[in-house]
């Protein structure tokens, strides 16, 4: 018996079988989804999402060390880069190691995100990425982010305008639509894609809803169908199970993890295993964690050049690191009062000796309740 696969859409297990001229279900097999952007081919991609105070530098190495496939930078204010505003310039620093990088841009004035976007050129990553979907306040007062998808036109433009100026490769990061009454990402991504964006990522919720209720992947597979740019799928993914679940019920062309990348940078791993195997990874050893958390913040204080602030905005890392783990809140507790890594490395590795020798006990007078995650700026 021959088998003969077939390209479909939805990337579903399917081959043609020749002698009996019926498509059959293999199960286990699946279509090769390859996306490409410029230079940059991955295979079911599984991406870091741009992040604001969260995708620094550091914790991009970090996640493409544990398998994330592409890494975004935060995003950073064009204004602010053809100021020469320093802050915005750090942002543009990129490592050899984490490539493939995108540096992700937002504004409002087409001139003004065309100079942003050629200095962006200059650190060389691989390609630039416009902000079209951020929700807060001042941003879209700005008429930057997700104001845009007010203005569909604008952001077609603005679009056009940027892949005209740059060499690389121009991405599009957005959402649905304004509210549940204007969904428009159908025709934005036709638009876009007109305009010459090499992919579009789709934050599977609407402006107003923030990061409340659920993506809706659905939208995934609609919008497949009317642009032939890779789509990558954003929102609500938080384990191996789910990225998988994500290219299957979708066809979505890669997947981009924002808060579960904090919580749990293991995610990447986890699911790089999950999808080539099928089969999912054991949770990381307490040592696996303290090791990758120390390691994080040591490249955080090499990269600032500040240890006691760096130990001060590190402590959004530290309940994803102990999440559940036996009495962590104490330890969690401990570790925002330090200022040094000398301190936050024995604090971690006593907490790692107290588990393991079965010393800590409720009557210490822990707290028993399992680590939850900290309050980060959700942009
Ligand atoms: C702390 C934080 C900062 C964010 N900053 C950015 C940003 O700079 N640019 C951007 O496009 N989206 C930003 N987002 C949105 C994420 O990229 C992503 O679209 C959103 O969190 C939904 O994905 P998730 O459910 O996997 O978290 C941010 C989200 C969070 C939680």
């Amino acid at each position: 018996m021959i088998f003969l696969p077939i390209n479909i859409p939805s990337g579903n297990s399917f081959v043609f079988c020749i002698p009996c001229k019926k498509e059959v279900i293999i199960f286990g097999y699946e279509k090769y989804r390859l996306m490409q952007i410029g230079n940059v081919t991955v295979e079911k991609g599984v991406l870091l999402a741009p992040m604001e105070d969260v995708s620094d530098l550091p914790f991009r190495v970090m996640c493409r060390r544990l398998g994330a496939d592409i890494v975004y930078t935060e995003f950073i204010s064009s204004e602010g880069l053809i100021r020469d505003a320093k802050r915005s310039l750090q942002k543009l620093q990129l490592a050899d190691e984490e490539h493939p990088v995108a540096i992700q841009i937002f504004g409002g004035d087409t001139p003004t995100m065309v100079e942003a976007a050629k200095i962006a050129e200059q650190s060389e990553p691989d390609f630039i990425d416009i902000n079209f979907g951020c929700w807060v306040k001042n941003v879209v007062a700005r008429n930057a982010g997700a104001a845009l998808l007010k203005d569909p036109p604008l952001m077609a433009s603005m679009t056009r305008a940027l892949v005209d100026a740059v060499k690389l490769p121009v991405t599009v990061k957005t959402r649905l639509g304004w509210d549940s009454n204007s969904i428009v990402i159908l025709d934005v991504a036709k638009m876009l894609e007109d305009a010459g964006a090499a992919a579009l990522t789709v934050h599977c919720r609407t402006r107003d809803m923030g990061h409340n209720g659920s993506a809706d992947w659905s939208w995934i597979p609609k919008i497949k169908q009317v642009v032939n740019i890779p789509v990558i799928l954003n929102g609500d993914v938080t384990s191996a199970l789910d990225v998988g679940r994500a290219f299957a019920e979708t066809g979505a062309d890669a997947v981009m993890i924002g808060r579960a990348a904090i919580a749990n940078p293991f995610i990447f791993r986890q699911a790089q295993t999950y999808l080539r195997t099928g089969v999912e990874e054991e949770p990381p050893t307490v040592e696996e964690r303290i090791d990758l958390c120390l390691t994080q913040l040591k490249m955080n204080i090499a990269y600032s050049g500040n240890e006691k602030r760096t130990c001060t905005e590190f402590r959004k890392f530290y309940a994803g690191y102990l999440k559940g783990l036996y009495m962590a809140s104490s330890v969690r507790r401990d570790l925002v009062q330090t200022s040094s890594y000398a301190e936050v490395e024995t604090r971690l590795w006593q907490y790692a000796e107290d588990l393991k020798s079965g010393r800590l006990h409720p009557a210490d007078n822990y707290d028993t309740h399992n680590a939850e995650p900290e309050q980060v700026a959700i942009v």
